[in-house]
């Protein structure tokens, strides 16, 4: 549904996109997830027509974006980063505008108004004025103005920014619900929200793309790939030492004693289990073992250890 390829984009002697490469296939949620600054917004504004590419290409649906820029955006339901609404609009009344500049008429603007504000929950407020609704309702105004003439493909820049845990919620599950009928393309900068609602997560951080897959695929193939917590009782510099020098063992970490019991954290390598000798080890050594806990990487594993800086 969406294909990017090398794309570019220069301003003045910034790239904010660097050669990004990604794919969307149909009917699939796909999270686009990168820090502040990493092109997100850039490369959705050219997806959606409102910028020309510097170099590489985008297509929708198999059509070049900027040379089908009508046809791409008739399949395109975009929100943008800030929604630029008419404050002084009621709903229907926006809807219908909107729905008429996107070449709706009639019978059909109609029934397609009542259909987004139904799916969008707008019915109780659908009279009232822009200006009074809370943030959350707004994105809501929002996602029915991308929804009204019905594309087959959602682009959304940051849908629940700014907005309360509760609409939060609310907005997330309505994109959950879309996504079941719609091809998803959801910029982000929060994990869970991706966790929650996507297929798939593209990583882009300073305008290039650095990993495509699915989530559990993504931690599966993060390199370090979890942390053991072990609590026993040793001296606790030869206890670091010994399990220092264990095989895919990357980095101990003395975290705290309590009482005679000291906590250590034990990073190790992906697809290794280092829990039996780690309990070896403390046989053998005749240390006593309380405890031994392996906590599995996380997603905001992968996203650190890929966009972190130092
Ligand atoms: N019109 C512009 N002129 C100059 N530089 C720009 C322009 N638009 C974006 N940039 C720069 O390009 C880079 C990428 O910006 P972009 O808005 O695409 O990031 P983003 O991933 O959407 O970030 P955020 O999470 O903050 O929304 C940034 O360094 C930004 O300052
Ligand atoms: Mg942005």
């Amino acid at each position: 549904m969406i294909k990017v390829d090398n794309l570019t984009k220069r301003f003045g002697r910034h790239s904010a996109v660097s050669g990004a490469t990604f794919e969307a296939a149909k009917g699939e949620v796909v999270g686009f997830l990168g820090p502040n600054g990493a092109g997100k917004t850039t490369t959705i504004r050219i997806l959606t027509g409102f910028l020309p590419a510097t170099s590489g290409t985008a297509t929708v649906d198999g059509l070049d974006v900027s040379e089908h820029s009508l046809e791409t955006r008739q399949r395109i339901g975009y929100l943008p980063e800030s929604v630029p609404l008419y404050r002084d609009m009621r709903i229907r009344e926006y809807l219908r505008f909107r729905g008429h500049i996107k070449g709706l008429r009639g019978n059909t603007l109609r029934r397609r108004m009542d259909e987004v504000i139904e799916r969008c929950g707008l019915g109780d407020v659908r009279r009232k004025m822009i200006k009074t609704l809370s943030k959350g309702f707004r994105q809501r105004v929002g996602l029915a103005d991308a929804l009204i003439h019905d594309p087959p493909l959602l682009i959304l820049d940051e849908p629940t920014n700014g907005l309360d845990p509760n609409q939060i919620r609310s907005i997330r599950h309505l994109i959950k619900e879309l996504g079941e009928s719609h091809t998803i393309l959801l910029s982000t900068h929060i994990l869970s929200e991706v966790e929650m609602i996507c297929d798939k997560i593209v990583i882009i951080d300073g305008g290039m793309v650095l990993a495509s897959d699915t989530p559990s695929n993504l931690v599966s193939k993060m390199r370090s790939a979890g942390r053991i917590s072990i609590e026993l009782k040793a001296d606790p510099l030869i206890a670091h030492e010994k399990m220092s020098s264990l095989d895919q063992v990357k980095k101990v970490t003395h975290e705290r004693d309590r009482g005679s019991w000291g906590e250590f954290s034990i990073l190790v390598e992906s697809g290794t289990d280092t829990r039996e000798r780690l309990a070896n080890l403390a046989r053998e050594e005749g240390w006593p073992l309380r405890s031994l806990h392996r906590y599995a990487a996380t997603l905001e594993d992968v996203f650190v250890e890929l966009t972190r800086k130092d």
